[in-house]
């Protein structure tokens, strides 16, 4: 399976977000090392960093490097002078986008795509072409815009959901038609946004319905609701549909750390696969059942995607978690001690928010009789490192 990254474009248009140069050249680097298949480093026509971008990139990678141009000269000249592998032209073609964005007319829009796919293969570089808007446009329209691209002599489609408004079956379906409308051999990218939260669940589908590559960013960062999330979608295809990629697993919550610090975004703590909290257990059933065999409440190993288990401590917790952390600690973990402790934790956790070492010692040492040492600010929670 084909995974395109577009982190140091689509995810760069999202607001409040300005990356310099240095920090595209980092980020190009991590996504290189992890494995994608192909950079999307930037549109080089709309500013000088990303032409120097997609040029330095394009040198030095191992993975094909895209840059993105409207279906004007100007863009596709820009993205072969910056010495990019792939140039990505795109023409809206919803009606909507027709009327009130380009003025243009169906036709139009069909003799303008043919003209850029032309335009870019006369220049020597792989062109893949998408219609923004796709899953808003009229389906016929769609087909027949799909079939005069692969007409012209491109190999590579992409078909994205611009606003995030399909459904998982609408895009099995409409990828499917599209299969089907044009030659096997033609590539076809999904490409989803995540306005209602099914960017993930959208690509799988595409995938489904027989695309066989996906465009994706690091932590589903991008415009408005961001995109589909590299991370999720590189596992769900590994551990749910039993797909492979290039990209390293074992990376991903690094490189997905790095990326939300360069962007300067923080990650909520539920962020699958990558958050801090996405294989953290604190309920006693769920603590229980981890210990005994970590499966029982974890669908994939941590370690598999770079991730950390944590059992932590709090007002949820049962005796096995309490057991095991005292022992963990040292302690010998006493009927007496462990009730003391987890009466503590009912009473002291909901005000302190977050339980650590150092307070568990204390009421030890409180239970033992030896005083207070009173609480010092070790960050640290309970977990298993
Ligand atoms: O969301 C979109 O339609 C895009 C295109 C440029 C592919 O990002
Ligand atoms: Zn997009």
């Amino acid at each position: 399976m084909r995974v395109f990254d577009t982190t140091l474009r689509d995810g760069d248009q999202m607001p409040g977000v300005e990356l310099g140069l240095e920090d595209k050249i980092y980020i190009g680097h991590l996504l290189d090392d992890l494995g994608v298949d192909y950079i999307e480093a930037g549109f080089p026509a709309s500013s000088e960093i990303d032409f120097r971008v997609v040029r330095i990139l394009s040198e030095t990678s191992r993975a094909r490097i895209v840059g993105l141009a409207r279906c004007v000269a100007r863009d596709i000249d820009a993205v072969v002078e910056a010495g990019a592998h792939v140039v990505h032209v795109f023409i809206a073609t919803s009606d909507i986008h027709l009327k009130y964005k380009l003025r243009m007319s169906r036709e139009e829009v069909v003799e303008r795509a043919v003209w850029a796919v032309e335009y870019a293969r006369s220049r020597g570089v792989e062109v893949l072409f998408s219609a923004e808007d796709a899953t808003r446009t009229e389906e016929s329209f769609l087909l027949r815009v799909y079939r005069s691209v692969v007409g012209a002599g491109c190999r590579y489609i992409n078909i994205p959901d611009t606003l995030g408004t399909a459904t998982p079956w609408g895009m099995a379906r409409l990828v499917r038609s599209v299969r089907d409308a044009v030659p096997p051999w033609v590539m076809i990218d999904v490409h989803c946004h995540n306005d209602f939260g099914m960017a993930t669940a959208n690509t799988l589908a595409g995938i489904y319905g027989g695309a066989d590559g996906v465009q994706v960013t690091v932590n589903g960062f991008g415009e408005r609701a961001g995109n589909a999330a590299l991370e999720e979608v590189v596992a769900a295809l590994h551990f749910l549909m039993g797909m492979e990629t290039r990209v390293r697993l074992d990376k991903l919550t690094l490189v997905s750390r790095k990326v939300s610090e360069y962007f300067g975004v923080k990650l909520p703590p539920n962020k699958p696969i990558v958050g801090a909290n996405a294989f953290a257990h604190e309920a006693g059933i769920h603590v229980h059942g981890v210990l005994q065999n970590p499966a029982t409440y974890e669908p994939l190993p941590p370690e598999a995607v770079g991730n950390r288990r944590r059992i932590v401590l709090g007002r949820h917790s049962g005796r096995h978690a309490v057991e095991w952390a005292l022992k963990k600690m040292g302690y010998e973990p006493s009927r007496g001690l462990v009730d003391y402790i987890l009466s503590k934790l009912k009473e002291v956790a909901p005000r302190m928010k977050k339980v650590t070492e150092d307070m568990v010692a204390s009421w030890v040492a409180e239970y033992m009789g030896t005083g207070s040492r009173g609480y010092r600010s070790a960050p640290c929670a309970i977990d298993t490192r």
